[in-house]
């Protein structure tokens, strides 16, 4: 399984880089076998990847370049990043990132061969819509994604689970996951208000390949026990 901690604009340096340390110990420890990826901000970055893999939670798809505020191939390959974060919700939604510079992005870092998440998910209206026009709109975020890519992994986050407190039942969960499987073959996760009280029941749900985490995460131990809850479950 996959567990994944999306830091999101959290966590300053010296936070970060004591909560990787807890991570990594914790890892250590326990013998944790399943794959660990923390998002940490930019500033962040630098953190070795050890037994947690570091990752970008965005990048640019240019190797260097004239793209203020951006971050490219070169910077990350400076900290040995090899992992990304494409799709989030906030990147589309907030940052207003389109499908097309997605896939600009996506297929810049598959040529690299990076590990990259790749996430999915749904307003509230469209949910509101019904299935199959929410399942239409969760369609068009896989064009132009190479859905056979090797080191994908996708992401299904409904808009109206992140940070909301509120997810979708578990039979809900289960069904979509079947429908995105028959998409792509890639680990699934889910993501949407996980947290250490809902992980182990969302784990075990056919279909779930482990859980990408947001405010939950924040907290190393709650992170830890999520990634313990995941090597019980032996999945
Ligand atoms: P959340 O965020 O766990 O706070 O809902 C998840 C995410 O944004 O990936």
């Amino acid at each position: 399984m996959i567990i994944a901690a999306n830091l999101k604009t959290n966590l300053t340096r010296e936070k970060t880089i004591s909560y990787i340390q807890h991570v990594e110990n914790f890892i250590e420890k326990n013998a944790l076998l399943q794959e660990i990826l923390v998002f940490p901000a930019t500033s962040s970055l630098h953190l070795h990847n050890k037994k947690v893999k570091i990752g970008a939670q965005n990048a640019y798809h240019t190797y260097n370049g004239a793209f203020t505020g951006e971050i490219g191939y070169e910077q990350l390959e400076e900290f040995n990043i090899k992992t990304i974060l494409i799709g989030h919700s906030e990147r589309r939604h907030i940052m207003g990132e389109t499908q097309e510079s997605l896939v600009k992005k996506f297929n810049f870092y598959k040529e690299l061969g990076f590990r990259i998440v790749y996430c999915v998910g749904e307003p509230l209206e469209v949910r509101e819509a019904g299935h199959q026009h929410m399942m239409e709109y969760i369609s068009k975020q896989y064009d132009g994604i190479d859905t056979a890519y090797d080191n994908l992994v996708i992401a299904y986050e409904p808009v109206w689970a992140i940070g909301t407190g509120l997810t979708p039942t578990l039979e809900d969960i289960v069904a979509i996951h079947k429908e995105l499987k028959a998409k792509s073959k890639a680990p699934l996760l889910y993501g949407g208000s996980v947290k250490v009280t809902n992980v182990k029941e969302i784990l075990a749900l056919d279909g779930v390949d482990g859980v990408l985490v947001g405010s939950a995460a924040l907290y190393a131990e709650h992170f830890c026990t999520m990634c313990q809850y995941a090597q019980e479950l032996g999945k």
